[in-house]
């Protein structure tokens, strides 16, 4: 049966782990040719290891999203080795870190957190497009979450910040280039299980019921569950959406 990305050559940072790596597994198996692009190494390796060994296409290409000369040197290098970028799922980023009041944030954490999450995005979206403009069109998802729409509960004054941030830059990016074959889509996760969300519940363990409860459907979320919205909105199946956050979170915004 044919895949929903059949032929496509798609690249997913944040891909060592958690959503970005269940991205690229999803993307995988619907035919596309991956990019798995991370910090992290190893996690990276291991990611194009599962792809391979189902024999898939997938190459690890390190990154640090903050840094422009690593981002245009990542997409000359997806370019030269697959010939083009279809699909794009922007999704490296951390959480807040220390969790405290807005007025208690240390200067560096916010510049931290907004650094990677939001000028990530940014930078990573500014090299695909300008590719995309040169092959005629592509598709972009750009990881943002709940705390994208709503206000923090949770003492995350910055990563919330940031998430408002790509929510913006993916409405703007979606006028700017709807006429040129490009569409822009974010995907709103509520609370995920990955490290990200176990890193903060080791530190926090009194946390987990508290977030267990504001999702309607009574649990956090998985993260094939969001590659699967990420997969559909990279697809052809969705070829008149763009400009849209989609929530995938239990009903959490519903609220
Ligand atoms: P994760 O910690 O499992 O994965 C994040 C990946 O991003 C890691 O592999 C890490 O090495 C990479 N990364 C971090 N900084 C980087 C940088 N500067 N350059 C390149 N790679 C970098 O976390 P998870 O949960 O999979 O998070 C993925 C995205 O989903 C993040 O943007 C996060 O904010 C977002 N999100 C997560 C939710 C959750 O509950 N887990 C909820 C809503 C959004």
């Amino acid at each position: 049966m044919a895949g929903r990305l059949d032929g496509k050559v798609a690249l997913v940072t944040g891909a060592a782990s958690g959503i970005g790596r269940a991205t690229a597994l999803t993307f995988a198996r619907e035919g596309a040719k991956l990019v798995i692009a991370d910090m992290n190494a190893d996690g990276g390796q291991q990611t194009v290891h599962m792809i391979t060994e189902n024999g898939g296409a997938a190459t690890f290409i390190q990154v640090n999203v903050t840094q422009a000369t690593e981002v245009e040197a990542m997409i000359s290098q997806t370019v030269e080795t697959y010939g083009r970028l279809d699909c794009a799922h922007n999704n490296a980023g951390v959480g807040s870190r220390p969790r405290v009041l807005l007025h208690e944030l240390p200067e560096e954490s916010w510049n931290h957190v907004i650094d990677i999450n939001l000028k990530g995005v940014w930078l990573c979206m500014k090299y695909e497009i300008t590719q995309m403009l040169q092959q005629g069109g592509g598709a972009i998802v750009n990881t943002a979450s709940i705390m994208g729409l709503v206000g923090s509960w949770s003492r995350s004054g910055a990563y919330n910040a940031s998430k408002h941030g790509v929510v913006g830059l993916t409405k703007t990016a979606a006028l700017e280039y709807a006429q040129s074959g490009i569409r822009v889509n974010a995907v709103c996760p509520g609370y995920i299980q990955t490290p990200l969300i176990e890193q903060t519940l080791s530190a926090n363990p009194d946390m987990e019921a508290q977030i267990v409860a504001r999702h309607p459907i009574g649990r956090m979320g998985k993260p094939e569950e969001i590659a699967e919205s990420v997969a559909w909105l990279c697809s052809d199946a969705a070829s008149f959406v763009t400009g849209h956050t989609m929530t995938v979170d239990g009903g959490y915004v519903a609220q």
